[in-house]
């Protein structure tokens, strides 16, 4: 299969390029390498060095037997997406290439917009060229669990069954994102979903759980990133750094907020089996996308004793939560739709916890001369009205929009 990855340069991205190459498909990519910058913006760097992009498609090549052709475009330059995928001509679309940070989102109008033009934009800019270049193609779309939010109701994959008035349909769940990068997502939900209708395009709408883990083959040169400051680290990757340079583990609040997720390995697995399994022409389809659900208290506890297990001393220290969510709710959805096709999780995750650690602990110094990042800044709610951003990483406009 010709699989397409627009976000290659990513976290998630690198790593299927390598899944899906080292399976026989033949891999292409595109990436403005936003992300780079972006976690540059914040004052920060990935814990695990990454390579220049040159490099790491000379070791793609040297690993995987053929080159990826590739593509430093950004998706909102329309007629540049659609030259690329006439050109690489692929069976499957794999749509990453999105701001994936909630804190940055909310740092203020500026990143608000910037994350909602990115992502919202940058989705319709590639449905249309599908449109146009690649109808047949199937499109795999990350969205988020985050689209939900927390309902007092069981959450199904994507549909639910309403009788009203004696008459019954089939309606998208209601979204009810909690913060502004999760309506985007929110938003690309129903774009494509009315791509589908409207052209019959194919796609699989994929709301993903909080994904963890490190992806360190042997050459460094394939290694995927792995970030860990208050905008585009989750939780679990900071706390595992933060217990490599012997700083307290930091969840948010009293830590019964409740979470889909899984490791990057299993995320790997889900991807590969949605493109091996392609719905019909025309169809819609939304799949839940994690392995455990776990309260953020309980993370923060596996993440102790895997560190513990790995020879350090590690201790847990709550902090204020600066995001506006539920910290007791119900929590329960489904997850049916990967199982039926053989998603088995792989190893289980305190195993998953040492061996991130034991990834890490090499670049404890990395960690360290950026370890003010770690520490939550942005605030949902503004503690004063008109008083956002202190932080001087915070207060600079992205795309280089300051004032004069
Ligand atoms: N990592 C997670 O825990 C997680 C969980 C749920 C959903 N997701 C979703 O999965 C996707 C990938 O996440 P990730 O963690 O790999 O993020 P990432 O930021 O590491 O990867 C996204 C890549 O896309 C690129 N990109 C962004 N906007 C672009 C644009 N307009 N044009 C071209 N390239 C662009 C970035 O440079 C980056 O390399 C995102 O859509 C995210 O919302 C991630």
């Amino acid at each position: 299969m010709r699989v397409f990855i627009a976000g290659v340069d990513g976290y998630l991205g690198w790593a299927l390029a390598q899944r899906l190459a080292a399976r026989g498909h033949r891999v292409g990519g595109a990436d403005a390498l936003l992300r780079r910058a972006w976690v540059a913006q914040m004052g920060s760097v990935s814990a695990v060095p990454i390579a220049p992009p040159a490099e790491r498609l000379a070791a793609f090549t040297e690993h995987f037997g053929a080159a990826m052709p590739f593509y430093p475009l950004d998706l909102r330059d329309h007629d540049a997406l659609g030259r690329a995928l006439a050109a690489f001509a692929p069976d499957a679309v794999v749509h990453l290439a999105e701001c994936p940070s909630a804190p940055y989102s909310m740092i203020d109008f500026w990143h608000a917009e910037s994350v909602q033009s990115n992502n919202v934009t940058g989705t319709l800019s590639l449905l249309f060229a599908m449109r146009d270049h690649c109808p047949q193609a199937h499109l795999l779309k990350l969205g988020t669990m985050g689209e939900y939010g927390t309902p007092d109701v069981d959450i199904p994959e994507g549909f639910f069954e309403v009788e009203y008035r004696g008459r019954r349909d089939r309606l998208p769940f209601p979204r009810q994102a909690g913060s502004w990068y999760h309506w985007s997502k929110v938003f690309d939900s129903q774009n494509v979903a009315f791509a589908c209708d409207l052209w019959g395009l194919r796609a699989t709408d994929v709301m993903q759980g909080v994904v963890y883990g490190t992806w360190c083959p042997a050459d460094p040169r394939l290694s995927s990133r792995l970030d860990y400051d208050e905008a585009f680290g989750t939780s679990v990757n900071r706390f595992c750094c933060q217990t490599v340079i012997n700083r307290p583990i930091t969840p948010y609040g009293n830590g019964t907020q409740r979470r889909g997720l899984l490791s990057l390995a299993d995320s790997m697995q889900c991807l590969t089996l949605a493109l091996e399994n392609p719905p019909e022409p025309g169809e819609y389809r939304v799949f839940n996308q994690l392995r455990d659900v776990l309260s953020v208290r309980h993370l923060a506890e596996l993440v102790h004793r895997a560190a513990l297990e790995c020879g350090l001393t590690a201790r847990i220290e709550p902090v204020d939560n600066p995001r506006s969510e539920a910290e007791q709710h119900h929590y329960n959805p489904e997850t049916a739709r990967l199982r039926a096709l053989g998603f088995t999780p792989s190893a289980p995750i305190g195993e998953e916890l040492r061996q991130m650690i034991r990834d890490l602990l090499p670049h404890a110094d990395r960690i360290a001369s950026h370890a003010d990042r770690l520490d939550p800044t942005v605030r949902w709610r503004p503690r004063r009205p008109g008083g956002q951003a202190t932080d001087q990483h915070l207060t600079a406009r992205p795309n280089g929009r300051n004032p004069e």
